[in-house]
């Protein structure tokens, strides 16, 4: 029998529910702070992620679905939404027009990780990425954003935040960080790669004894330049009037390598080891590195799997019709009720002549509002007889009310 690949999911019921209400509710919240939806494609040039992920992140250097296509291309399944949204930005020549531009996104990324519970090769996120806005009231409006979401959903979460600092402080501090990793020879041969090829990653080893050694590393929060403390300190301040509790982690380094600035991420105490909900920061060289004009951006995105383990949905109230035929001879009737009805209301139908009793039951499982059956008595006086599931009065009334 062929199954679903390894660490892929099918979505049934009651988790595709619980999708759409994600999708629905954060798309309207994204819409009320101004994001328009943008859709991507899924398979993109491999060139794209190395020059923005970043050639010595695990996400590039370890986890892409890569492949030679028949045209000789070198693509990969997007590992995450960003990189294409800023390509996109750059190709329609946002960049050059130096406008202001806000999208949101979802659907599945793909990372050749270790499946474990909230983590799969195909997962989905729900994205959101800001162009052209440099003031750090867009940091925090991002970030009350995501709050907003995860509030709407009564999700509980602690905020992670950092300073990844900019071109000014950043090369210095890694000098400090390289002089201090020097002497440190019993870390493990990750770091020492790290080391060479990227040092701050260091930071998030999850090697218990790397991390004894790092509580004396320089932090780039204790480094950065005046204006990146600035705005570090106002970032802090306007969290703190909108009552946003936080706190500092200077080892949050996020696994992409185009952050600069301010980087967060949100996570929860409830779904085990992998307790990221949702991830992001800014941006604001990554458009040149993908050959744009300069553009500042910041965004995040939010791990919908996990989301779900922790959403509650909301008790499903009673809606649409159930209809029923209770004789052969009133299947034609109930299939023009059904199609009429559908026009406004949600309809099923069930083709299968039933009990009064059996086709009840099935009402009351789809959960609808209202059962409509038609049997000989019904056909002879053409009447639909019906019952409100909910405050449980039956009725028969002319089949013209409902046929319209
Ligand atoms: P990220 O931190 O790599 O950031 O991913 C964002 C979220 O996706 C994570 O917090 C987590 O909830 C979820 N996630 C990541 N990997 C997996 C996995 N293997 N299985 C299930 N869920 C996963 C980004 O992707 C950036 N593009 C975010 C961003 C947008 N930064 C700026 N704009």
């Amino acid at each position: 029998m062929i199954q679903a690949l390894r660490g892929m999911k099918d979505l049934f019921s009651p988790e595709n529910e619980k999708y759409i209400y994600f999708i629905e509710n954060c798309s309207r919240i994204a819409k009320n702070y101004g994001y328009e939806y943008i859709e991507t494609p899924i398979l993109e040039e491999t060139a794209l992620f190395k020059r923005s992920v970043g050639e010595s992140s695990d996400i590039v250097g370890k986890e892409m679905y890569q492949f030679i296509d028949k045209g000789n291309n070198d693509v990969c399944l997007r590992p995450e939404g960003t990189a294409g949204v800023v390509r996109a930005f750059i190709q329609q020549k946002y960049d050059k027009a130096k406008v202001q531009k806000k999208f949101f996104y979802y659907g599945p990324m793909f990372r050749y990780e270790r499946p474990q519970k909230g983590r799969l090769r195909e997962f989905h996120q729900f994205g959101v990425e800001s162009f052209n806005q440099a003031n750090i009231k867009e940091d925090a409006s991002i970030i009350l954003m995501l709050r907003d979401m995860l509030d709407f959903f009564g999700i509980s979460y602690k905020l992670e935040l950092n300073s990844l600092g900019c071109p000014d402080c950043m090369p210095t501090y890694k000098e400090k960080l390289v002089e201090f990793l020097q002497n440190e020879e019993s870390i493990c041969p990750d770091c020492k790669r790290r080391r060479d090829t990227n040092p701050i990653r260091v930071l998030d080893c999850k090697n218990k004894s790397c991390q004894e050694i790092y509580k004396n590393a320089p932090f780039l929060i204790d480094n950065l330049c005046s204006t990146c403390s600035d705005e570090f300190e106002q970032l802090k301040k306007i969290l703190d009037k909108f009552i946003i509790p936080y706190v500092i982690n200077p080892k949050l380094v996020r696994g992409l390598d185009y952050y600069s600035k301010t980087a967060f991420e949100f996570v929860s105490d409830n779904i085990g080891a992998q307790s990221a909900i949702a991830g992001g920061g800014r941006y604001d060289k990554l458009v040149e590195y993908l050959d744009g004009k300069p553009t500042c951006g910041i965004g995040f995105a939010m791990g919908i799997e996990r989301l779900m383990y922790l959403l509650i949905m909301p008790q499903n109230k009673r809606s649409g019709y159930y209809i029923g035929a209770l004789c052969e001879e009133a299947s034609e009737i109930c299939f023009d009720l059904a199609i009429n009805l559908r026009k406004t209301d949600k309809t099923n139908i069930n083709y299968d002549i039933k009990s009064l009793k059996t086709h009840l039951k099935n009402a009351d499982k789809q959960n609808a509002r209202y059962c409509l059956c038609v049997g000989e008595d019904e056909l002879a006086k053409d009447l639909i007889w019906i019952k409100d599931l909910e405050n449980k009065a039956e009725k028969s009334i002319s089949k013209n009310e409902l046929l319209g």
